[in-house]
């Protein structure tokens, strides 16, 4: 394994938010002593006091990093979001200061997945309306309408990383899957591509949305594409609440043209537990609803605390930035000898020059060279033949080229 030239007894990590004790594990694992933990998200003087000293700071979604904060951490190698979103960290100005940001998008894939299986078998059921029967003493045992999940149709829209989760596990429940997707997909199993949406919709007996939340997504399934559904069917939307319009599926619903549905993500959402919720769905009895939960488990948790502290993790001690969010995305395969030169500068013409100038003047021969920009940034990753003096000199003379953002060299 390199070595950093900042010992990693002394690069300091510092996480918010109650992020799973399997990130810290992972730092002090690879001999990061210095982590301190946060049990919640800090505000004002008190956020700006706890990332002043650190090299590396740990978020979830409260905490807010903003410009003035991130200027406030003036020793900052890189961010982790131990979540999905990455909304809370104004990316742009960390990319200026030449620090990636990671984040986990994937950890989380397999509970929703669950959970739209559970409510699938549910809502065939006719469950909701029984449970909610139940809590005001109406005892309905009536067989009719109630049905099994086997051999039933699921539609799955968006088959990307959810969804095809949700197929391969509806399988194994016996159903028939369809999916739909604008890109072309591998599908797994039996899994069967629809002809396009709409022919989906008139095939499924639950339909279940895993597309990601874009232009042309919002509003995906609103009165017409309800209506194309099978009188019965019904409806699951665990990816982003602007894709359903709701007060279209709520007259389904009473309608009763659809038999149920389950919603777990809305166009607004509380900001927190404080603030009530509300939504047209609210009081139709066939209707599932749970607060953005899809993949909020003990097992997401634990997956998401790993998988960033593993990003931060090697681009600390190997300079990769594979997966880093609006940062140029540089990986190289393990290095063999000598040294690793890392620079992060400005996206202008002339600078790959510039550093090779600086590298042949040093009299190192260049063993690999990566280069990637995005936007206003460039990061160039230079393996070359030297030694540790040697190298020191080289990342002294590389940070003088102006247009450098941050250098980093790794033995
Ligand atoms: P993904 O990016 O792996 O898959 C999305 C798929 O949708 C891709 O295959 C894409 O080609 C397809 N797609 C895009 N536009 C489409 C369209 N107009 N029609 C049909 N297909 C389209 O995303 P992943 O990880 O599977 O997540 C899916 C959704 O689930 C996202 O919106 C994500 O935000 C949401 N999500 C919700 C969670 C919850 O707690 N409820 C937790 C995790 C993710």
């Amino acid at each position: 394994m390199t070595e950093p030239s900042f010992p990693r007894s002394e690069i300091r990590v510092v996480l918010f938010e109650g992020i799973s004790d399997t990130a810290a594990e992972a730092f002090r694992g690879a001999g990061y002593g210095n982590v301190e933990t946060h049990p919640r998200a800090l505000t004002g003087d008190a956020l700006l006091a706890a990332v002043r000293p650190a090299h590396v700071i740990g978020i979830r979604s409260r905490t807010q990093l903003t410009a003035e904060v991130l200027a406030a951490a003036k020793k900052l190698v890189a961010v982790g979001c131990f979540c999905i979103g990455t909304d809370q960290v104004d990316l742009g100005f960390a990319r200026r200061r030449g620090v990636p940001v990671f984040n986990a998008p994937y950890s989380n894939t397999r509970s929703v997945a669950e959970l739209v299986i559970a409510e699938a078998i549910l809502l065939l059921r006719r469950i909701p309306e029984r449970n909610m029967g139940c809590h005001r003493g109406d005892w309905q045992k009536s067989a009719a309408g109630s049905r099994e999940a086997r051999g039933k149709t699921i539609g799955i829209v968006g088959y990307g990383h959810i969804g095809s989760q949700v197929g391969v596990l509806a399988e194994m429940l016996g159903m028939r899957v369809l999916y739909h997707d604008v890109s072309a997909k591998l599908p797994l199993g039996n899994v069967e591509a629809a002809r396009d949406l709409d022919d989906l919709l008139e095939r499924s007996d639950a339909v279940t949305l895993h597309v990601p939340d874009a232009p042309d997504t919002i509003g995906l399934i609103g009165e017409s594409q309800l209506r194309r559904m099978r009188p019965g069917a019904v409806l699951i939307n665990a990816s982003r609440g602007k894709v359903v319009d709701l007060d279209a599926l709520r007259s389904a619903l009473l309608g009763g043209h659809l038999a149920g549905a389950a919603v777990d993500v809305f166009p607004e959402e509380p900001a927190s537990r404080e603030v009530p919720f509300a939504s047209p769905l609210l009081g139709v009895d066939s209707v599932l609803l749970t607060p953005h939960i899809g993949g909020s488990t003990e097992e997401a948790q634990a997956g998401i605390g790993r998988e960033v502290a593993a990003k931060l993790l090697r681009y600390s001690d190997d300079g990769s930035t594979l997966s880093a969010v609006g940062f140029p995305e540089v990986t190289l395969p393990a290095q063999r000898a000598g040294a690793r030169l890392l620079h992060v500068h400005e996206n202008q013409p002339g600078m790959l020059g510039a550093i090779n100038d600086v590298i042949g003047r040093g009299d190192a021969n260049i063993d690999a060279q990566f280069l990637r920009t995005v936007e206003d940034v460039g990061y160039v990753v230079t393996d070359v033949e030297a030694s540790r003096e040697a190298a020191l000199a080289l990342q002294s003379e590389l940070r003088a080229i102006p247009g450098t953002l941050r250098s980093r060299v790794l033995f």
